[in-house]
């Protein structure tokens, strides 16, 4: 037996996602939504969300959701298979094991095997074989215990060409994928070899525990091959996705809502042995937007600590930009010239190390700090220049009070009126504006009006954004009815008529439940956007909060999904009666005109028609 998608179904059907979600959350009914404080990140008031009928939930502070499997998979760090069997456990439902089970069910977990079965070969070198030795006493001379290469799945890659092939081979595992996983490559004349070679690894984990790349780094200094050799992109590994460390360090993260971020691999696991173990590093380079939002779900508070190096620090000021466009409150830890988190802790100790944490200002103060060293405040050119710097960062705060703080410390360090910091920031906002931020950028594309932001080019708007609510009902009549009245081009916003055509097309095969349409979407950000739309108890129509205890829910429903139409239809004829208007006032032509107005006139005719009719009107 293996487990179709239709049992797959069965299984998320079998279960009440309130149920499930209440063994972690505490959950209290509000309309027709649960609400709880989100497990995902750290917040006060409640706002994550499960909603009983539509099996799936939402955090609106974080943005986390998804269906039942999703949440399990979150919460316990476990697979799409394990939380399956898990969900299928509680519902009593038996699904036996089976080989290719696994791989039915999840074409990336062929990936996975080959990156755990190799992750267990070279720990397996690191750590009892006897070629292994070299590798043992490098550790050893960097003060890395035997616990901590067991916990983070250290190993060894030996020097010869074919050692992992070979294992691999034993193992019957597929040499094409592996080659897709950058563990092995084909040699011109035919044949394959090892990529890793002579070198000791780390394995890369995600946020679930999977292995899904490695770094590998050569044990002598040589300028001939790269320090580190790192996976390419592949069906499992996306550096841009990753933080290193994140699977050991989240807990962690969420208790002390705080994120330290490092560079490298072996500042992880220096700070980590040490006992500091909220850290995450980003693999060498400047955060990517990915890795800030990832990190975001765990804590909005992170201390930015960069080797001392020019590289360094070019990437912590790149690295901040992203965390301040996402609203993280940032501070800078400065070492001494030449030390790393990995050499500062092992040579002062876990104290020190914290007490700089501690120290550590924020990134204004260490900005003006830099542009000291670098002599910019003498001259008053460069002055100038260094001032537009520091308010073009300050305008990236979206939070409105951190905004303010900042304008007077800007204008405080350099004896400045804070109307001019004002009217400089003024200036920057005006450009900027068109970058949103991700909070804004949700706001704006389901017309959520925020007086931060212009109006968007394509016109906000409520109504269509009920009709999209509509579409997720998982009721195949009132879906039909939104179809009828509108076509999905004619939604206004891009993302909107994508939505909708999505929708539109799993209509068409008989598919109207919202958790399974949800999973027909690909990118996150639509899912978050959808689930936002379809959990937000607020609306246009007011008959989607009276609650009247007589009614049953479908009855209500269809009253709501009668008056969101309606609505809908009435803003058309507004728009084209608006558009008559104008097109009377510009025309001087008498015939013209008298068209304009008999056009008019069965627009509003038809506009009282609608609206004095009870339920609902499709033509
Ligand atoms: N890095 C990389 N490729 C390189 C150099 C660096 O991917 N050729 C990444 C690695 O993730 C590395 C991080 O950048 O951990 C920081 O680089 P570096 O400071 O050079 O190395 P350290 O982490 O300090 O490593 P070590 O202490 O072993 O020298
Ligand atoms: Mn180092």
């Amino acid at each position: 037996m293996s487990v179709s998608e239709q049992q797959v179904e069965q299984i998320r059907e079998s279960v009440n996602i309130v149920d499930i979600i209440s063994q972690y959350v505490d959950l209290k009914k509000r309309g027709k939504n649960y609400v709880g404080r989100c497990p995902f990140h750290n917040e006060k008031t409640p706002s994550f969300t499960v909603n009983e009928e539509k099996r799936i939930y939402h955090c609106f502070g974080c943005h986390a959701g998804g269906n039942v499997f999703k949440f399990l998979m979150e919460i316990k760090n476990i697979s799409f298979v394990e939380a399956l069997k898990e969900t299928a456990s509680f519902a009593g439902i038996n699904i036996e094991e089976e080989s290719s089970f696994n791989k039915k069910l999840n074409t990336n977990e062929i990936y996975y095997e080959i990156n755990e079965l190799a992750a267990k070969y070279f720990s397996s070198n690191l750590l009892t074989s006897k070629e292994g030795e070299t590798a043992r006493q490098y550790f050893n001379s960097r003060k890395v215990k035997i616990a901590t290469q067991r916990s983070f799945g250290l190993g060894y890659a030996f020097p010869g060409w074919d050692n992992l092939l070979n294992f691999l081979g034993k193992e019957k595992a597929d040499i094409l994928k592996a080659k897709e996983l950058g563990l092995i490559d084909s040699k011109d004349g035919g044949g394959y070899y090892d990529k890793y070679r002579g070198r000791i690894i780390f394995p890369i984990f995600s946020a679930n525990g999977r292995v899904i790349g490695f770094g590998g780094r050569i044990l002598e200094k040589n300028d001939n091959v790269a320090k580190y050799l790192n996976s390419p992109e592949s069906a499992v590994y996306s550096k841009r996705k990753v933080l290193y460390g994140l699977f050991h360090s989240k807990d962690e993260i969420r208790k002390l809502d705080k994120a330290i971020l490092v560079e490298g691999y072996m500042d992880i696991i220096s700070l980590f042995q040490a006992g500091i173990k909220n850290v995450v590093a980003s693999s060498g380079t400047a955060l990517t937007e990915e890795q800030v939002q990832l990190l975001s779900r765990f804590t909005k508070n992170v201390v930015v600590n960069f080797d001392a190096d020019e590289a360094g620090q070019k990437a912590a000021l790149r690295s901040i930009e992203i965390l301040l466009k996402y609203d993280f409150d940032v501070r800078i830890l400065d070492l001494p010239d030449g030390e790393d988190p990995d050499s500062f802790v092992n040579k002062y100790g876990k104290d020190q190390f914290e007490e700089k944490v501690n120290n550590s200002g924020n990134f204004l103060e260490y900005q003006m700090m830099r542009y000291e060293k670098a002599g910019m405040l003498a001259e008053p050119a460069s002055q100038t220049e260094a001032i537009r710097n520091l308010v073009k960062n300050a305008a990236l705060v979206s939070d409105e009070l951190k905004r303010s703080i900042m304008i007077k410390t800007i204008a405080k360090k350099f004896n400045l009126r804070e109307k001019l910091i004002e009217s400089e920031l003024e200036k920057v906002l005006n450009v900027t504006q068109n970058i949103p931020t991700e909070k804004q950028f949700i706001k704006k594309e389901i017309g959520i009006s925020d007086k931060k932001v212009p109006a968007p080019n394509e016109k906000a708007n409520p109504v269509e954004r009920d009709m999209i609510k509509l579409l997720f009902e998982g009721n195949a009549e009132i879906t039909g009815w939104v179809f009828d009245t509108i076509i999905p081009e004619e939604f206004s916003t891009e993302i909107t008529r994508k939505i909708a055509d999505i929708v539109f097309d799993a209509f068409k095969n008989n598919i109207v439940k919202p958790d399974e349409l949800i999973d027909k979407f690909e990118d996150e950000e639509t899912k978050s956007i959808l689930r936002t739309i379809t959990l937000d108890t607020k609306s246009i129509s007011s008959k989607w909060e009276d609650i009247s205890e007589a009614e049953d829910e479908e009855s209500r429903l269809k009253k709501f999904a009668a008056d969101v139409i309606k609505k809908y239809k009435i803003n058309q004829l507004d728009r084209l009666i608006k558009e008559n208007n104008e097109k009377l006032n510009r025309t001087e032509n008498e015939e013209e005109q008298k068209e304009i107005l008999e056009f008019n006139k069965e627009l509003l005719s038809e506009k009282k028609r609608i609206q004095n009719t009870e339920g609902i009107c499709i033509n």
